[in-house]
């Protein structure tokens, strides 16, 4: 997905004018046939919405009858294909809406989705979150010091990481071990408390058996709406 100054450029057009949809509030330049093409997409996603099917492998964190909802994990996976797509369909389209670059293949395979699911199929919240390395001391589970580190110590569960070497973390987290890389919840469903709740299941559930405080969470590159989030939901 390409941003839309390098479509822009991309094309070379020299007369154009910009025009904001009145429906999906998309800005683009009409006329050129990659933008044109851009809108169609991004316009029948946001009325329509992204739908979620279930798959096997998913996790429920939560589930909120009220909507006929639920919070969903899924862990990205190379060899889950269908998985695969659906997190790419969505980081594709919550890309165009945030004005965001692609993303790499290597930050996607240390990366956590969390969907929030509302009517059953409705795609209405999604934050992807990734591992910061740095954020924690590892310690080699092989290594006797493991347990002089900390009293105990907990699995730093990551990706698809279930080839038995041992990561481990100490019980107390350094400052952001997690970062959330795109944040989005639908419009009309926006200060509903979703983005709360989706962080909440990412601090819950990004490591397990450690459970990271709100300013442990670190937000890359937050946006107008993601800067009023963060600073309130981190208390920064
Ligand atoms: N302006 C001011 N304060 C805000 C805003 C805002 N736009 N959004 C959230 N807050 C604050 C408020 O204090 C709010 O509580 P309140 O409604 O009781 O006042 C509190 O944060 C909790 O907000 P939520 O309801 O949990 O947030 P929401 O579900 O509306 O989602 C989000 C917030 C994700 C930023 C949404 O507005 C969105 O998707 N925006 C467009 C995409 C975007 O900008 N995403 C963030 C990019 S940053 C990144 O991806 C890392
Ligand atoms: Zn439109």
């Amino acid at each position: 997905v390409k941003s839309y100054e390098q479509t822009y450029l991309d094309l070379g057009q020299k007369n154009f004018g910009t025009y904001t949809c009145p429906e999906c509030q998309m800005s683009y330049v009409q006329g050129t046939l990659a933008d044109d093409t851009l809108h169609t997409n991004f316009h029948r996603l946001t009325l329509e919405g992204i739908k979620y099917h279930s798959y096997q492998d998913e996790i429920t964190l939560e589930t909120i009858p009220e909507i006929n909802g639920r919070v969903v994990l899924l862990v990205y996976n190379e060899t889950r294909f269908f998985e695969k797509l659906k997190i790419k369909n969505t980081i594709e389209w919550v890309n165009l809406e945030l004005g965001a670059v692609e993303m790499t293949e290597e930050k996607l395979k240390m990366s956590k989705a969390y969907f929030y699911v509302a009517n059953k199929y409705d795609i209405v919240g999604f934050a992807l979150a990734v591992r910061i390395e740095k954020a924690y001391r590892v310690i080699d589970s092989s290594s006797e010091n493991a347990q002089n580190e900390s009293r105990k110590v907990s699995k730093l569960q990551i990706g698809n990481d279930n080839d038995g070497s041992g990561i481990f973390c100490s019980t107390k987290p350094l400052r952001a071990a997690c970062g959330i890389s795109r944040l989005w919840v639908k419009r009309d469903y926006r200060r509903k408390k979703i983005a709360t709740k989706l962080l909440d299941s990412v601090r819950k559930n990004f490591i397990y058996g450690c459970e990271l405080k709100p300013d442990e969470v670190a937000f890359s590159q937050p946006s107008g709406d993601g800067k009023a989030f963060a600073s309130q939901y981190t208390g920064t």
